[in-house]
């Protein structure tokens, strides 16, 4: 790592997107070999397909099994009807859940329908559900463009545990597009805390493409702060960085 960065955050530079992909496939193969229990927390948005996808071949060709594992969505949208089809977990269910064998009943999930009255138990529940599984093994996370983590905006703490957040504006703007534009976009979501995220043994960040070299720069090269909220993942003993040329472009040589 270069002497120039003040983060404890490790990271490798891979020669493209998909060489990460491959390479966090390896690990989390080789994982799910000596621990077929493991627990997964999973992101959505366009930077872990690839790993998907990864898993998803690995899985047809009889190299991995979920059969006995675990999965943890990071975060969900409020105010969407139940199953609607743009809510995380039908998108986490179309582009990973069901071409893998996990046991429907160790798919957990966020609800998008909660109103401001119930979300305080079901995030309780959501952390409950994670302390009965045993924690979470192996935290697989993508940045938003504002430094977020699942949906934990900045001014997050770094002791935030499952809850509800107002989403914010850089947020809503790149979620306009999958929401058929801006004024559709839910303002609230539901997001395991950054408190939460920390617990986990091991955490495996993915940012990929020149859009998000702004802020891999910001996160790697910043003390822990709640105004990037990413930087929180700093004191964890086993967190790395999976970039590209492009997202690690704008770090000092
Ligand atoms: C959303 C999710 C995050 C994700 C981020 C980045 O905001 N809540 O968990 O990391 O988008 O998305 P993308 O990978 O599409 O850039």
């Amino acid at each position: 790592m270069s002497p120039l960065l003040r983060t404890s955050i490790a990271y490798t530079v891979f020669p493209s997107a998909q060489a990460a992909a491959r390479a966090l496939a390896d690990d989390l193969s080789q994982r799910l070999r000596q621990r077929p229990e493991l627990v997964l927390g999973l992101p959505t948005g366009n930077t872990p397909l690839g790993l998907y996808r990864e898993l998803i071949e690995r899985q047809r060709a009889g190299q991995l099994s979920f059969a006995r594992a675990s999965c943890f969505p990071l975060d969900e949208y409020l105010d969407l009807p139940a199953a609607d089809p743009r809510s995380f977990a039908a998108w986490l269910r179309q582009e990973f859940l069901q071409h893998v064998d996990f046991a429907p009943e160790r798919i957990h999930r966020l609800d998008s329908t909660l109103d401001a009255n119930q979300w305080r138990q079901a995030a309780q529940r959501y952390e409950a559900l994670i302390q009965a599984a045993g924690g979470i093994d192996c935290m697989l996370l993508g940045i938003g463009r504002n430094g977020h983590i699942a949906f934990n905006e900045p001014g997050s703490a770094r002791n935030s545990r499952t809850r509800e957040v107002e989403l914010e504006a850089t947020t809503l703007h790149d979620a306009a597009k999958s929401f058929g534009g801006l004024e559709h976009v839910p303002r609230r979501a539901i997001t395991m805390g950054i408190g939460t995220i920390l617990e986990s043994r091991t955490i495996r960040v993915l940012a990929f493409g020149t859009n998000k070299a702004a802020i891999v720069r910001q996160i790697l090269c910043s003390e822990p702060q709640a105004a990037w909220p990413a930087t929180w993942l700093a004191g964890h003993p086993d967190v790395h960085c999976l970039l590209d040329p492009a997202s690690a472009a704008d770090l000092p040589g």
